[in-house]
């Protein structure tokens, strides 16, 4: 019993940061060769993928165990061949995804995220390389964040009203109609002056001055009738 309890603490707590610090070959060389491609483990070591072990090869594929030694110390041929060990097609190797290559090494583990996004007329739209923004263009490459809305929209979007109350992963014809009754909403209170947008914030205030009003305008009714009445008997009275 204690001997399933300690492996099974042992993998869930070991199995991220061994397959962190267990030697990475793409790291090793790429963090030796610096500059550029270097870059992307930077921003890596600073990502939720990171935190959740998600490797380089995780997503580029490739043999990240090949055996690299020091990087700077090879020669030319050796070099050649460690890279194009590690970095194969053969082995599943992909650098720079685009279309549906990209939604495919995503969809590795977002099926779901992947599954909105591709249906959402964004997605169509850079499937069909119509301008439509790729997952990278709104969660970066290596740091993989949920970015700000609307201020990652407002790159292509010069009106951004109401896009906080819709599903940015999931734009769709409904999505667009919404949004044109949260404009056409907007739009009418703008018209009407300052009363309708001061109605949310004293919405109590605005409730019991309705009351008042209503109970007024019920008196005056009452009022009408039984002056109307009134006069119907005086009229009678006449005859
Ligand atoms: C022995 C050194 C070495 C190893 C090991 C290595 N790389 Fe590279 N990698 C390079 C060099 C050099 C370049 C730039 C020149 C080129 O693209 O051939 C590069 C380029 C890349 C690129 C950019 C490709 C593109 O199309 O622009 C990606 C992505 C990449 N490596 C990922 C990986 C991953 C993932 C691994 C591990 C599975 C890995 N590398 C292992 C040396 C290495
Ligand atoms: C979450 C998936 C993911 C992980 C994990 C990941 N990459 Fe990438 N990487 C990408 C994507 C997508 C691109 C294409 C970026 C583009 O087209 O601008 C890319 C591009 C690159 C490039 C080319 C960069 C450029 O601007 O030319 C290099 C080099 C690279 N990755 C290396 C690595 C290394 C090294 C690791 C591990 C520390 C790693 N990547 C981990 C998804 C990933
Ligand atoms: C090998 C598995 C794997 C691959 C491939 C992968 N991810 Fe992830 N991703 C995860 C895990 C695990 C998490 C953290 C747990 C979670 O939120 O699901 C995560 C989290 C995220 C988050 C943050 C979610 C949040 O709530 O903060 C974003 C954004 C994301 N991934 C985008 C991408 C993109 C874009 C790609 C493709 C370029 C990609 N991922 C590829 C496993 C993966
Ligand atoms: C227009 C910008 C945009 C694009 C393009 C985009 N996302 Fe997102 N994504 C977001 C925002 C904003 C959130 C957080 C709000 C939400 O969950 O709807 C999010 C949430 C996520 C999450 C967290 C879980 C979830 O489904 O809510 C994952 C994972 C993710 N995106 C992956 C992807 C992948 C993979 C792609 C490409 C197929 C992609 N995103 C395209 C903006 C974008
Ligand atoms: C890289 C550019 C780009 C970014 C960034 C972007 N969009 Fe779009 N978006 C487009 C393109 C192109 C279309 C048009 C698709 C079509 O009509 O076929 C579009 C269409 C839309 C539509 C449909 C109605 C309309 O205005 O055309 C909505 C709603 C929308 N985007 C919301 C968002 C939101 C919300 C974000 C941020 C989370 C965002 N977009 C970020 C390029 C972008």
């Amino acid at each position: 019993m204690w001997a399933v309890c300690c492996t099974v603490f042992l993998v869930l707590s070991g199995s991220p940061a061994h397959a962190q610090q267990g030697r990475i070959a793409c790291i090793t060389c790429h963090e030796a060769l610096g500059g550029s491609l270097a870059k992307p483990i930077t921003d890596w070591r600073g990502s939720i993928h990171y935190q959740h072990g998600i490797t380089c090869d995780r997503c580029h594929g490739g043999n990240a165990k090949v055996e690299v030694g020091n990087v700077l110390q090879l020669s030319g041929p050796q070099f050649a061949a460690i890279q194009s060990g590690a970095m194969s097609k053969a082995n599943g190797f992909v650098g720079k995804p685009s279309g549906k290559q990209l939604f495919a090494m995503c969809a590795k583990c977002h099926p779901a995220s992947v599954g909105r996004y591709a249906g959402s007329v964004m997605g169509i739209a850079y499937l069909q390389k119509k301008g439509g923004p790729s997952c990278i263009a709104c969660h970066q490459p290596h740091r993989n964040v949920i970015p700000e809305v609307p201020q990652v929209c407002s790159r292509c979007h010069k009106d951004t009203t109401g896009f906080t109350q819709i599903d940015p992963m999931n734009v769709t014809d409904a999505s667009i109609t919404q949004l044109s009754n949260i404009r056409i909403q907007l739009a009418r209170e703008k018209t009407q002056g300052a009363r309708p947008s001061l109605a949310p914030r004293f919405a109590g205030e605005i409730g019991s001055f309705q009351v008042g009003l209503l109970a007024f305008g019920a008196i005056i009714f009452l009022f009408l009738i039984g002056y109307v009445v009134y006069a119907i008997f005086e009229k009678g009275d006449e005859k």
